[in-house]
């Protein structure tokens, strides 16, 4: 089957290749994918921000949404002819990939493969970030990198459950939708936000971390769960005395208490009810991989990019 591949070569990250069918374990089922979205993490893996730059011969891809081929063996999860929305580890970005049933959620009509594409990894981020941060009714949130995947879901959600939502964008046109979905305040600028926050969620580093610390409410708390400028965080303890105590929690999406499949179940479910729009900047073929890739590593893309998987 037809395959995107690590090349090794963060100059020229993936290409297509040939490569075998995938080998799924009983618990696995097997889905042909419709599409898939890309994540800066995976941009990551493949440049070498991680680390090393993915070997040569790597199957990237987490978000994948399409049609179960082949049941799991163990005769559990969907059947085959099912649609479903999955995440796995890798593999993703191909024609075939095997999904552990625990990592799948099922498809209604209603929800194309395109929207379902977006909700594994920007989907699973926002609800356990939530989760996470305690009831947000009543409570003020600062967001910041919130132009991206994660922050759309992060403000529809937030606000939905009462929260006070401000989100600080490069540019009002990346805000926009943020607005719309229900933040109180879309800033360019921290120092334009006004009043102190319960809740800070940090995902961009350096001077931006430091910034939205400052402007806690004392006793409140940061959830650091990106570096997208790749710039490192540098604090001060002096700093911290006009808010203290304040907690900041490093966050992985993966640590949950809930299993990826009933997660997935729930944001199926809000997206088939209204109740959660996918903001989807960019939707391409798969044979543009490479340069929607570029365009979100270079913030040309507001919200989720999505390929499509179509015969080569
Ligand atoms: N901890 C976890 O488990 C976890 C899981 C998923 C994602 N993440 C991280 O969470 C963040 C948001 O994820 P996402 O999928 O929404 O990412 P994304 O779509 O790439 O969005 C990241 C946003 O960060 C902003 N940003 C600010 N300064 C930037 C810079 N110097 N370079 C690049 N972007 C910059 C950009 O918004 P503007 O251009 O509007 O400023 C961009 O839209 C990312 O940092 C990602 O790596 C963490």
């Amino acid at each position: 089957m037809k395959a995107l591949i690590a090349t090794g070569d963060p100059a020229a990250a993936v290409e297509f290749a040939d490569v075998a069918e995938p080998a799924a374990d009983p618990t696995e089922v097997v889905v042909e994918v419709d599409a898939f979205s890309v994540n800066r993490g995976e941009i990551f893996a493949l440049d070498g921000t991680y680390g090393a730059p993915a070997e040569r011969g790597w199957l990237p891809g987490q978000d994948i949404a399409g049609r179960v081929v082949r049941a799991a063996a163990d005769g559990s999860g969907p059947t085959v002819g099912q649609r479903v929305v999955g995440h796995p580890d890798a593999g993703g970005w191909a024609e075939r990939v095997a999904v552990p049933v625990s990592r799948l959620g099922v498809l209604p009509d209603g929800v194309s493969a395109v929207d379902a594409a977006t909700l594994p990894l920007a989907g699973l981020t926002a609800l356990r970030l939530l989760r996470e941060a305690g009831p947000v009714v009543g409570r003020r949130i600062l967001l910041t990198g919130a132009s991206g995947g994660v922050g759309h879901f992060v403000t529809e959600l937030a606000t939905q459950s009462g929260a006070e939502v401000t989100a600080v964008t490069a540019s009002p046109q990346r805000g926009q939708q943020l607005a719309a979905l229900g933040a109180a305040q879309v800033v360019q600028d921290l120092g334009d936000a006004s009043g102190q926050f319960d809740i800070v969620l940090e995902s961009v580093g350096g001077e931006t971390f430091t910034a939205a610390l400052s402007r806690l409410a004392p006793g409140g708390t940061v959830l650091w769960f990106g570096q997208a400028s790749l710039t490192p965080v540098t604090l001060s303890f002096f700093d911290l005395l006009a808010v203290t105590p304040v907690t900041v929690k490093h966050f992985p999406h993966w640590i949950s208490t809930t299993s990826d499949g009933e997660d997935l179940g729930r944001l199926v479910r809000l997206v088939a009810s209204g109740r959660l729009h996918p903001e989807i900047g960019r939707t391409a073929d798969w044979t543009e991989t490479a340069t929607v890739l570029d365009d979100l590593a270079h913030r040309r893309i507001r919200g989720n990019a999505v390929l499509t998987v179509t015969a080569r």
